[in-house]
């Protein structure tokens, strides 16, 4: 092969933050792939320097790379800094020296970006350097480009998609298998899916960050984590699993984004939570660790991104490319976009979010409970799609699936409902997704 490099092109000098499940991946590359990255760029790409807490650790990076001290290797002679440490500190305070000393960024560090990005985005630009974090929101799939580039001259309405790997490596299993959840969730975190700390999976923290972000780009408009509605899937049972099954859905954890208008203006909604979808929904299919978002634009129309949303190598497929991105920017001169941020639309709050849910009771099997039921629909403005009853006895199964309502008005239906003498227990609540029943 014959690298066509800049003649005067010094090489790019790498920092790499991390050297875990993603950063031992972007080592990797960064070797066996040299001579491609150099004619790509043009301009060698050198590693610099590996910054890890145990070196010993460490046998594939050449031990002279290895160091303890991250905030003296981005002091050092070094171009790019790349962080796959993960969580806030010292992320946080690395990458803004990083920044303020000019050094282009790449970060596949979500809920850093959902709670910091900000000040990160005004250090970028205080300096006039890169910030990139493509593998922070599903891994290997290009969706961050497209959001901040490719769809800038359009107006994306809505963002829908299953961002997390663990949970829907869980979910899938339970569907399909019927595997507990305890022993599928050991299988993810040894595959590398699962966070450091896997409650920020199974909680739905890593979606919430990522939706958080997703919004951001979408809307131009600032949404933290905080501002995402967030309920994971540890309260999902076999239960709720059987009972979607029973109307042809499935259960996903959903990330969902849109922009609307209601009595009170245009608005953005950001929420994470368990939902019923029909089986024969394009996200139905997407099972594992495989993620697949939805982006629904004026213009564009329809759009569906779907690949690897986890996992070492393809993560550090999304971290290269921005890496690619950055390096070239230096080599050639200009910069990546900025943050976009005009838009600056209000959160909507959950309770206010139009809603429709899937509710499952035990009721007594007499007459006039059916009625004292749809009563409590028709008292908060809740109106029924689908019921479904079949006697069991003295008791009965009792299933209802709601239209569209206010999320509050869905609560305390449910609350009310829950406290009617003729209820003996509410079985499963979840929300559903997908066509109008
Ligand atoms: P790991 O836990 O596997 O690796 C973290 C690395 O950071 C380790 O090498 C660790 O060193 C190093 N580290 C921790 N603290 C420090 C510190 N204070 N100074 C220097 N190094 C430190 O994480 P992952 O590779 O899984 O994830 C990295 C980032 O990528 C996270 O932000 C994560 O959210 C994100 N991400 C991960 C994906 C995945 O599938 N794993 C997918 C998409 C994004 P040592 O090894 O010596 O302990
Ligand atoms: N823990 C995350 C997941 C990694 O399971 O999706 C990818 O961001």
């Amino acid at each position: 092969m014959t690298v066509q490099l800049r003649p005067e092109a010094k090489p790019v000098r790498v920092a790499l933050l991390g050297c875990g499940t993603v950063g031992t991946e972007v080592v990797r590359l960064l070797h066996e792939q040299a001579d491609d990255l150099a004619a790509r760029v043009g301009a060698p790409v050198e590693l610099a320097g590996v910054a890890v807490r145990r070196p010993h650790k460490h046998h594939d990076v050449p031990a002279e790379l290895l160091t303890t001290d991250a905030a003296g290797l981005i002091a050092s002679d070094v171009d790019v800094v790349v962080e796959v440490i993960g969580g806030i500190e010292p992320a946080r305070t690395l990458l803004l020296d990083a920044l303020r000393a000019g050094r282009s960024v790449v970060t596949a560090n979500k809920a850093l970006l959902a709670e910091h990005g900000a000040e990160l985005f005004e250090a970028a630009d205080a300096a006039g350097a890169d910030l990139y974090f493509e593998a922070a929101v599903a891994g290997a799939i290009p969706l961050l480009r497209p959001l901040r580039e490719s769809l800038a001259g359009d107006r994306i309405t809505r963002v829908m998609g299953i961002v997390n790997g663990t949970t829907n490596f869980i979910l899938s299993a339970m569907d399909g298998t019927g595997a507990s959840y305890a022993e599928t969730l050991e299988e993810a975190t040894q595959l590398g899916y699962a966070e450091a700390d896997p409650t920020a999976d199974v909680d739905g923290f890593d979606a919430a960050a990522k939706a958080a972000i997703l919004a951001s780009l979408a809307f131009h408009t600032r949404v933290t984590a905080a501002d995402v509605y967030r309920e994971g899937i540890a309260a999902v049972s076999a239960a709720d699993v059987a009972a979607a099954r029973e109307l042809g859905r499935t259960v996903k954890l959903l990330a969902i984004c849109e922009r609307e208008a209601d009595d009170e203006g245009e608005a953005v909604s950001v929420r994470v939570h368990p939902a019923m979808i029909p089986r024969s929904h394009p996200l139905a299919g997407v099972n594992g660790a495989f993620n697949a978002v939805f982006v629904e634009a004026d213009a564009a129309g329809q759009l569906m991104f779907y690949g690897q949303g986890a996992g070492g190598a393809p993560t550090a497929s999304a971290v290269l490319g921005d890496l690619v991105a950055v390096a070239r920017n230096r080599v050639m001169g200009g910069r990546g976009p900025r943050e976009s941020a005009y838009a600056d639309l209000p959160v909507r709050p959950m309770g206010r979010t139009p809603t429709r849910y899937h509710i499952s009771l035990d009721v007594a099997d007499r007459s006039g409970v059916l009625s004292q039921v749809a009563a409590v629909f028709a008292e908060h403005d809740v109106s029924i799609a689908v019921v479904r009853q079949e006697g069991r006895g003295a008791d009965a199964s009792l299933v209802v699936v709601t239209h569209s309502a206010p999320d509050a008005a869905l609560r305390s239906t449910v609350d009310k409902i829950a406290g009617l003498p003729v209820v003996r227990e509410v079985v499963s609540v979840m929300r559903v997704e997908g066509e109008e029943l």
